[in-house]
């Protein structure tokens, strides 16, 4: 007797439903298998990664001590705005002070007059004279004064962690 291939049970329509099931099932077990990776990678990059659990929460900040140049690099009885610093440098012959440019009112930008000789904050009018004292507006205290020292090479530094009383004087 002739033993067709239907008999062996594998015709070829057989095969391919095999073949079909077979590769469906691969597909979604690497699929499952690809998601756990990417779940655990996920986790794991949250625990070790940049700014993960273990990153410290801190914030950083630019250092409030920081150097401004050479006394001779400002002009005899000039305020020069460091902006990005946030502070003014006053000049007086030989004197050096530093001021925040910040109104002691609610925080505006404060700006040097040069025709008026004063600072003044455009938000509700608080006017400060040259040395930071307040005399107009409802600013309730003179501007900060930050400490200025100067390093071992002569430059001038400001310090804007030690506020210090509008009277103190840098003098070169
Ligand atoms: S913030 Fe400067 S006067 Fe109000």
């Amino acid at each position: 007797m002739e033993t067709t291939e239907k008999d062996k049970g594998y015709s070829s329509e057989t095969e391919e439903r095999i073949w079909f099931s077979f590769s469906r099932r691969h597909f979604l077990s690497l699929a499952g298998w690809g998601l756990f990776f990417a779940a655990i990678g996920g986790y794991l990059s949250q625990l070790f990664g940049y700014k993960g659990f273990f990153y410290p929460k801190v914030i950083f900040e630019p250092s409030p001590r920081f150097t401004v140049g050479d006394p001779k690099s400002f002009p005899e009885n000039s305020v020069t705005k460091l902006k990005s610093r946030r502070v003014f440098i006053v000049r007086d012959g030989n004197s050096f002070k530093a001021f925040s440019v910040v109104c002691t009112h609610l925080g505006c930008a404060v700006e040097f007059s040069k025709e008026k000789d004063i600072f003044e904050c455009p938000c509700h009018g608080s006017k400060y004279d040259r040395n930071g004292v307040n005399f107009a507006g409802p600013a309730p205290r003179p501007l900060d004064h930050y400490e200025m020292v100067l390093d071992h090479s002569g430059r001038l530094v400001v310090d804007k962690s030690k506020v210090v009383s509008n009277k103190t004087e840098l003098v070169v």
